[in-house]
């Protein structure tokens, strides 16, 4: 399959059912590290779990709906970026994104997301591009901040997590801002 580097020794590509065992492997490393801040579907315990979410989104993109990117960082998997929600007709997507510990802070999922971005505005004419987070994920909120994408508000409470309900934030990127930030 064609991927897209990201930097020297990384790079981005679709993140197929047939990655199901090294997508287990990869989530035995980020599970505990990811799963206050996505949805806990996504938080799978085995090679089962994480198959039946690579088919998911295989059967998503299929009918051009949400999308599934693995980050392979010196050969190993190491994360993702994803769309969680694309919709042409509506003109309007929202991202995700995750990575292992090791892999943060080098600035691959900002270059990731920045390719989903571009392909979604440039290729496909979408007209916006949202990010969801809980209001506390600093991580994320500075993936967004970085994007340039504005918070448009909180939804109070909107986030239930082993017993207490977080603030979440929406973020959001039009394309007419995309573009004028010259990416
Ligand atoms: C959210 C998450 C993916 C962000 O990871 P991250 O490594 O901070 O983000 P990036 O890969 O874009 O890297 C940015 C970091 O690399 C640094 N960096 C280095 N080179 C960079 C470059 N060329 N471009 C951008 N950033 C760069 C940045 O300064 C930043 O580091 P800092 O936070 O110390 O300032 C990660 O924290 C994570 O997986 N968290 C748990 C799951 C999660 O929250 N998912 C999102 C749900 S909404």
């Amino acid at each position: 399959m064609f991927s897209l580097p990201l930097h020297d020794d990384a790079r981005l590509a679709p993140l197929e059912v047939r990655h199901a065992e090294e997508f287990a492997e990869h989530l035995d490393r980020a599970r505990e590290h990811i799963r206050p801040w996505v949805g806990p579907g996504f938080v799978t315990e085995d090679v089962g779990g994480a198959r039946a979410t690579l088919e998911r989104y295989a059967q998503r993109q299929a009918a051009d709906g949400a999308r599934l990117y693995g980050i392979w960082w010196n050969g190993s998997l190491v994360g993702g970026v994803m769309f969680t929600d694309f919709d042409a007709a509506v003109g309007s997507c929202e991202l995700g994104c995750w990575l292992e510990p090791s892999a943060e802070g080098h600035g691959l999922v900002t270059r990731a997301c920045a390719a989903l971005l571009e392909w979604a505005f440039t290729t496909r004419k979408l007209h916006r591009a949202e990010w969801h987070c809980r209001a506390d994920n600093d991580h994320s909120s500075a993936v967004a901040k970085r994007l340039g994408m504005t918070l448009e508000g909180v939804r109070r409470e909107a986030w239930p997590y082993q017993g207490t309900r977080y603030d979440k934030q929406l973020w959001a990127v039009l394309a007419p801002e995309w573009q004028s930030t010259g990416r």
